[in-house]
């Protein structure tokens, strides 16, 4: 029994567990906030869609019509966008592939906001109510791209609306064309700290602070999924052979470019960091680092 409370314990002190106290804050905000909403427009991550979303949602959001947006779309490879995109559908979703930067889908987006709402709307009519556009917020785990995305739908032209008669002080309405409006404040959602391969992949996409992980470690387990899933995208990219482990695989990367320590020795700190910042920024290619 002793050694099955230690196992655990040791199994909590992994380094890819994590919790910021803040985010018991963000919750009970979103609580808040979910009430005033018609709509969700959930955004995950499409490298990882599974682990960028947190399945409290479901709780938090009842009775709201939600949209999964598999945002990052054009980091994430397009065979699996297509893949994640029939896989949730199939769970009975809505779903698009959204990139925030360039606010491309914004058209397939109005569209879609209609139809999920299109029962509303219709019990709207029917008591006589007209006009009124439909609510939605927009939530997500840290660093998804929610701020990206509310700024990029809102554009220049959008107003911002006010306090309204019933609406809860203080909170500011987009209003994005005649029948949608966004509240301007996005609701964050915790990642799913206790499973420590989702956080590990978190980790790899930037959705975790990176000082709780040693930055060599963390670029070996990176290395390891990147052998599974992608086994050419090393070669292409430094022109580095997979090493027996993942440390000598590091050892080709930083022979590649030149990262050197004092005395000659190789600086694999520093190849870490540019192996993850490759990673991040789509330079080893298009990846989805999940399969449905
Ligand atoms: P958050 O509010 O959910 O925390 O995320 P935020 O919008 O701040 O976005 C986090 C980072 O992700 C930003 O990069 C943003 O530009 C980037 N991003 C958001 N959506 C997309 C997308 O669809 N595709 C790509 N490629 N990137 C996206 P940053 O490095 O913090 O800023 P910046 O260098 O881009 O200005």
């Amino acid at each position: 029994m002793m050694a099955e409370a230690e196992e655990k314990e040791k199994k909590n002190q992994n380094s890819y567990h994590w919790y910021p106290g803040h985010m018991t804050k963000a919750v009970r905000m979103m609580q808040e906030n979910i009430g005033l909403v018609d709509l969700v427009l959930e955004l995950a991550d499409a490298r990882i869609p599974q682990s960028s979303r947190n399945p409290d949602i479901e709780r938090l959001d009842a009775g709201k019509s939600r949209i999964i947006l598999l945002n990052k779309a054009d980091l994430a490879d397009p065979e699996y966008n297509r893949q994640w995109t029939a896989f949730f559908r199939g769970k009975g979703f809505y779903v698009l592939e959204s990139n925030a930067k360039t606010g491309a889908g914004r058209k397939e987006l109005n569209d879609l906001v209609q139809e999920v709402c299109r029962e509303k709307l219709a019990r709207d009519r029917k008591r006589g109510i007209v006009n009124r556009p439909v609510r939605a917020m927009v939530v997500g785990i840290p660093n998804v791209g929610k701020s990206t995305f509310i700024n990029s739908l809102a554009g220049k032209a959008c107003t911002k609306t006010g306090n309204k008669p019933g609406v809860t002080k203080g909170k500011q309405w987009i209003r994005l064309n005649r029948s949608l409006e966004l509240l301007d404040t996005p609701g964050i959602l915790w990642p799913k700290f206790e499973d420590a391969d989702a956080g590990m992949k978190l980790a790899f996409i930037g959705s975790m602070n990176d000082e709780v992980i040693p930055v060599e470690e963390m670029a070996c387990d990176l290395l390891a999924v990147l052998r599974e899933f992608y086994p050419e995208s090393l070669r292409e990219r430094y022109r580095v052979e997979w090493g027996d482990s993942g440390a000598e695989t590091l050892e080709g990367i930083a022979r590649s470019r030149g990262c050197l320590a004092r005395g000659e020795s190789l600086d694999l700190r520093k190849a870490s960091g540019i192996l993850l910042d490759d990673f991040r920024a789509g330079r080893l290619g298009k990846m989805t680092l999940e399969r449905p």
